[in-house]
């Protein structure tokens, strides 16, 4: 069982990198930690980075997730390789670009570059955004899945995730207490399908709706609260068609014996509990 102890980081290409770190700073309201000729590395909390946007394919999507030891980081690779999944492990200078120690990439069954890292660094400083977001931290990605019983397998067999709820087919994956760090979204591609911080209260929540709405950004559903975490939302769009979304508010497992996983209907009602309907394609599937 490979045991992820947390998401780290999420890696996107793009055409436009000049575009997007105006985006991530002027919008998103992310701080910038570096930038180094093709990437530029953006903090939302105490780490050192949680974003990179580098110079590449737009649909080149990355999503890193943390193991606790080299040992765990060599293990999992032996067990990748085990069942059918062929591991690169990280150059010197792919680590160097990460910031971590070590890491291993991969492809779950759908086809998403997965890493693992170790060691990943912190920041030593305190993160301050460009604007007063009210952003607290990155907090969980939705992934694209082609099949949703296989990758949900994947995820909860060979990973340590487990299933907080499902939404239609679409599995909300925990893996510490927060109830989802990964969610699986059935569609017909690969890639990360939805990138979330979370902010400090519902009314950041708010006060990013009329913010975003002013600079002419596309909204794609919300403002509303997810009957499964409570999380009140906000989803909108990203360079290169991403989808972003502010949180506040998701809730935590804290009993992992009692908790049982709950069947949500598929969209409009599983996703919201105040009646918004979202315009993501993945979320009315
Ligand atoms: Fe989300």
């Amino acid at each position: 069982m490979i045991e992820l102890r947390d998401i780290t980081y999420v890696r996107l290409g793009t055409r436009d990198l000049e575009g997007a770190t105006r985006y991530a700073t002027q919008i998103l309201g992310l701080e910038v930690a570096e930038r180094s000729g093709q990437a530029v590395y953006f903090r939302s909390d105490a780490r050192e980075h949680t974003l990179c946007y580098f110079d590449g394919d737009p649909a080149d999507h990355v999503a890193a997730f943390e193991v606790a030891s080299r040992a765990e980081l060599d293990a999992a690779a032996a067990e990748l390789e085990r069942i059918g999944h062929p591991v690169h492990a990280g150059t010197r200078a792919e680590c160097e670009q990460r910031k971590v120690r070590d890491f291993i990439a991969f492809h779950d069954p759908t086809g998403n570059r997965i890493e693992l890292v170790w060691r990943p660094q912190m920041s030593g400083r305190r993160f301050h955004g460009t604007r007063d977001a009210g952003i607290t931290g990155f907090s969980h990605i939705g992934l694209c899945t082609t099949d949703a019983a296989r990758d949900e397998a994947f995820w909860t067999r060979v990973c340590n995730a487990r299933v907080s709820d499902h939404i239609g087919e679409a599995p909300l994956l925990r893996i510490g207490k927060v109830h989802h760090t990964l969610a699986l979204f059935p569609t017909d591609r690969k890639g990360i399908q939805h990138v979330n911080h979370q902010m400090a209260s519902t009314d950041d929540i708010q006060r990013a709706y009329n913010f975003i709405r002013e600079r002419n950004v596309p909204v794609v559903f919300g403002p509303g609260k997810h009957p499964t975490s409570s999380a009140r939302f906000l989803y909108f769009e990203g360079p290169d068609g991403m989808v972003y979304e502010y949180s506040s508010g998701v809730c935590e497992i804290d009993d992992e014996a009692a908790w049982r996983n709950r069947q949500f209907e598929a969209a409009p009602r599983g996703f919201c509990e105040w009646g918004a309907t979202p315009d993501i394609k993945e979320f009315k599937a």
